[in-house]
């Protein structure tokens, strides 16, 4: 039985990734009053205590985010707009943009490649990505025929061995590019995180969740207007 559905009221569970949405959440946390008491870095537990009993936190990939939501195994999450697109979103609410892991989503290619000549030309493109339903409705957009490449990391090395002509992915400072001598062409828009519940726990832990729904609401907008 998942902790979420135990008769006992096991509290509320917010889904997590390690990493960058695990250390940019914890602020807004604290804003809620609640302190993660374990490091996810150095714990090997995948279910963490906070300092408030009622609520616990589970460590998942980040793309496995809003999966454990949508399902109920964790009554809410933080995840990336990236990540969201490609789940669909279906089943879950999502209230508040966080603007914690800011970055964009972008095209990019091999240095020297003329990638408008070959979208002007109607080449068809070979494209690696993560992102495959974000890349298909951009290019279906633009009216250009790829042929996708589903990949699940390191999408920067697929143009340098030859395996694709362009990636589609996330983008923040232009290191990852830069360092593997590619260039981004197109961006196709901004992303960053978003705090997403699940729609039945909405409706029944609604006394619990929205105190820290609006608490998350109110750090986020601080953080923004303090730049
Ligand atoms: P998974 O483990 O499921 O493969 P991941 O390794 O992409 O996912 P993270 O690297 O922790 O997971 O990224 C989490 C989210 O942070 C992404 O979904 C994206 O929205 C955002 N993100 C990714 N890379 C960057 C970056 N370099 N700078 C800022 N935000 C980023
Ligand atoms: C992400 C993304 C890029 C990089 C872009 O990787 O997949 O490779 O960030 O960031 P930059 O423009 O600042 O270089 P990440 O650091 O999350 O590594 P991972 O996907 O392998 O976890």
């Amino acid at each position: 039985m998942s902790i979420a559905t135990q008769s006992t009221d096991p509290g509320l569970i917010l889904a997590l990734s390690k990493g960058r949405i695990f250390e940019d959440t914890l602020p807004l946390l604290a804003a809620a009053g609640i302190v993660v008491t374990e490091n996810p870095e150095t714990s090997r537990k995948l279910i963490l205590a906070t300092n408030n009993p009622d609520v616990r936190v589970l460590i998942v990939r980040a793309s496995d985010v809003p999966t454990y939501v949508q399902h109920g195994a964790a009554d809410f999450g933080v995840a990336g707009k990236d990540v969201l697109l490609e789940h669909g979103g279906e089943g879950l609410y999502q209230p508040v943009d966080l603007n914690i892991a800011t970055c964009r989503m972008s095209v990019a290619v091999n240095a020297g490649f003329d990638y408008e000549s070959a979208v002007r030309q109607g080449a068809r493109l070979r494209v690696a990505t993560k992102f495959v339903n974000t890349a298909r409705q951009h290019f279906a957009s633009k009216g250009v025929h790829v042929d996708l490449i589903k990949l699940y990391g390191s999408m920067e090395l697929a143009p340098l061995v030859g395996l694709s002509d362009a990636i589609v992915d996330v983008v923040s400072t232009g290191n990852t590019l830069r360092a593997n001598h590619l260039v981004e062409v197109e961006k196709i828009m901004e992303i960053s995180s978003r705090l997403v519940v699940n729609q039945a726990a909405l409706k029944l832990k609604r006394a619990r969740l929205q105190p820290i729904i609006e608490a998350f609401e109110r750090a986020s907008k601080q953080s923004l207007q303090q730049g």
